[in-house]
């Protein structure tokens, strides 16, 4: 597009916007000799450079509307085409565009930016929004219901605003919602069932906000469609549904970290086999972790750290090839670690604070390991020497566990180390 322009001064903002604001343009020439006409979104254009009080990056102040005529009306017509506006990592202040005027939009991003408003209900007049991004800003006020009026909204991402108020129920009118995004918020409410009319969503992240209720069993209605599933750092309770593994078979991702989940991981979690991360940090949780985890060979992580489960290790845990991170530390487990040497991508394994026995397992061939806890269980025995295998550690921490014998010279090796705590041990000998 900027080629069409070989006269015009292009400072790199400019460039820039004339890359994010993509006009339907059909097969017409841009004819800079036809008089301006004073186009809806022209003025659109005119109140959000009003509203803006700050503009770092010199768009606007650079923009004038007899230039923008040249460059946007005469054989394009008007802005009323304007599909696309991009302005996603700028440092826009101030107030949101008045939307109104773009009735045919079909994407908005605002992103990035550091607008300070509350969201018009005017927005359900660009009645064509299939996508709105207007994340990492600082929106206040609640989410307008009437959003729900948009029906053709396949994205609607507010992540990290100040947004508060309950989700609105009506965001389940619009059935083409694909991905629905209101994460780090101060959201208040339960999740309202109508969310399971949104048979289309295949993402839906609410963590971080002040949500309160149970597991919101209406999601089960999405069982061909949801794979991400965020509802972390929240203040949800009860169990966690049995079913949750046959109803939501599709899952990629469950992200239920910090909340006040009570009872046991279900087992039926084994037959949702595509999933990646298990992430079950910070809850009330208890009872045992079933072999049914084994099934699970596409699992990239599994945090389980800070709940009260007990009882040893299942055996299958050592089939999860695709490991990367397993964090389990500040638990009551207890018995030998099952044999975890077939866990070659483990980059960080955490089996802290519990009551973990036997020898340290071996693990010389988890070479990806950068951090590796064992600290406050009850191991004993000698430090292994294969340990000097492990070169990308930067933390080993075996500090308060029952070992004996000397300190492997081996340990000599671990080059990268930043931090080792090998205290309240029964080690002896002399450190060379
Ligand atoms: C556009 O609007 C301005 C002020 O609102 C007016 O002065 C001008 O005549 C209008 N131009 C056209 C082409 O309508
Ligand atoms: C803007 O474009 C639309 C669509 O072509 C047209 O109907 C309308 O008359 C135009 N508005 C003005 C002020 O020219
Ligand atoms: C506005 O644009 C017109 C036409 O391109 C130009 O002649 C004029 O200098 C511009 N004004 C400012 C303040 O940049
Ligand atoms: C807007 O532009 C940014 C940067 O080019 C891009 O990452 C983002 O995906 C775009 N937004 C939409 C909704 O396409
Ligand atoms: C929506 O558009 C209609 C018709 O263009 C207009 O009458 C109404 O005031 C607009 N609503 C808002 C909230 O801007
Ligand atoms: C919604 O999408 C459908 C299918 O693409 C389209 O026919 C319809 O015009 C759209 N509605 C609006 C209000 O843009
Ligand atoms: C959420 O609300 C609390 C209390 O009302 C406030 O302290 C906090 O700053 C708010 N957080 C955000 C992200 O708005
Ligand atoms: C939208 O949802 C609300 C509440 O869920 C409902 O009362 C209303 O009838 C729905 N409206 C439409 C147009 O579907
Ligand atoms: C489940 O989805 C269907 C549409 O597919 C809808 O009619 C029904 O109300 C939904 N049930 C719940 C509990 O949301
Ligand atoms: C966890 O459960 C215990 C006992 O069931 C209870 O006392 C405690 O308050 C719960 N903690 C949270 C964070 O819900
Ligand atoms: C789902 O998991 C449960 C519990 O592990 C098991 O009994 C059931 O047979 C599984 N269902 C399917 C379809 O695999
Ligand atoms: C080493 O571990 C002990 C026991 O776990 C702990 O009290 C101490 O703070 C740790 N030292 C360092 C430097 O982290």
């Amino acid at each position: 597009m900027a080629s069409a322009h070989p006269n015009r001064p292009r400072p790199p903002a400019m460039l820039l916007l004339l890359a994010l604001l993509h006009f339907s343009l059909g097969a017409s020439k841009i004819n800079c000799a036809t008089p301006p006409d004073n186009s809806t979104d022209v003025l659109w254009l005119q109140a959000f450079k009003h509203g803006i009080t700050s503009d770092p990056s010199g768009w606007f102040s650079s923009w004038n509307s007899s230039a923008n005529h040249c460059m946007c009306s005469s054989s394009i017509g008007n802005l009323t085409f304007l599909r696309t506006l991009n302005l996603s990592k700028n440092s826009f202040s101030g107030r949101l565009p008045p939307l109104n005027h773009l009735q045919k939009i079909q994407v908005l991003d605002l992103s990035r930016n550091r607008l300070h408003d509350s969201i018009p209900d005017a927005i359900t007049n660009c009645s064509s929004l299939r996508k709105i991004r207007l994340t990492t800003n600082f929106l206040v006020g609640e989410i307008p219901p009437k959003v729900g009026l948009l029906s053709n909204l396949s994205v609607l991402d507010l992540f990290a605003n100040n947004l508060i108020g309950i989700i609105p129920p009506m965001l389940g009118n619009i059935t083409s919602m694909r991905s629905l995004v209101l994460a780090a918020n101060n959201i208040t409410g339960s999740i309202p069932d109508e969310l399971g009319k949104l048979t289309n969503m295949w993402n839906l992240a609410l963590g971080q906000n002040m949500l309160s209720g149970g597991f919101p069993r209406c999601l089960f209605n999405l069982s061909n469609s949801l794979q991400i599933l965020g509802l972390g750092s929240n203040m949800l309770s009860k169990e966690v549904p049995p079913n949750i593994g046959d109803d939501l078979p599709n899952l990629q991702m469950l992200v239920l970290y910090d909340n006040m989940f009570e009872g046991q991981i279900p087992a039926s979690l084994g037959n949702a086999t595509g999933l990646e991360w298990l992430v079950f940090k910070n809850n009330n949780l208890t009872g045992m972790i079933g072999e049914w985890i084994g099934k699970l060979t596409r699992l990239q992580r599994l945090y389980l750290q800070a709940n009260s489960f007990i009882g040893p290790l299942p055996s299958s845990l050592g089939q999860l090839t695709q490991l990367r991170y397993l964090t389990l530390g500040n638990n009551k487990f207890e018995g030998p670690i099952p044999p975890l040497g077939q866990l070659t991508q483990l980059e960080g394994l955490s089996l802290a604070n519990n009551k973990f026995g036997g020898p340290i397992p071996l693990l010389d061939q988890l070479t990806q390991l950068t951090y590796l806890d064992l600290g406050n269980n009850k191991f004993g025995g000698p430090i292994p020497p294969t340990l000097g295998n492990l070169q990308q550690l930067w933390y080993l921490d075996l500090s308060q566990n029952n070992l004996e014998g000397n300190i492997p010279i081996q340990l000599g090796s671990l080059t990268s180390l930043y931090k080792l705590n090998l205290s309240s041990n029964k080690l002896t000998g002399k450190i060379s």
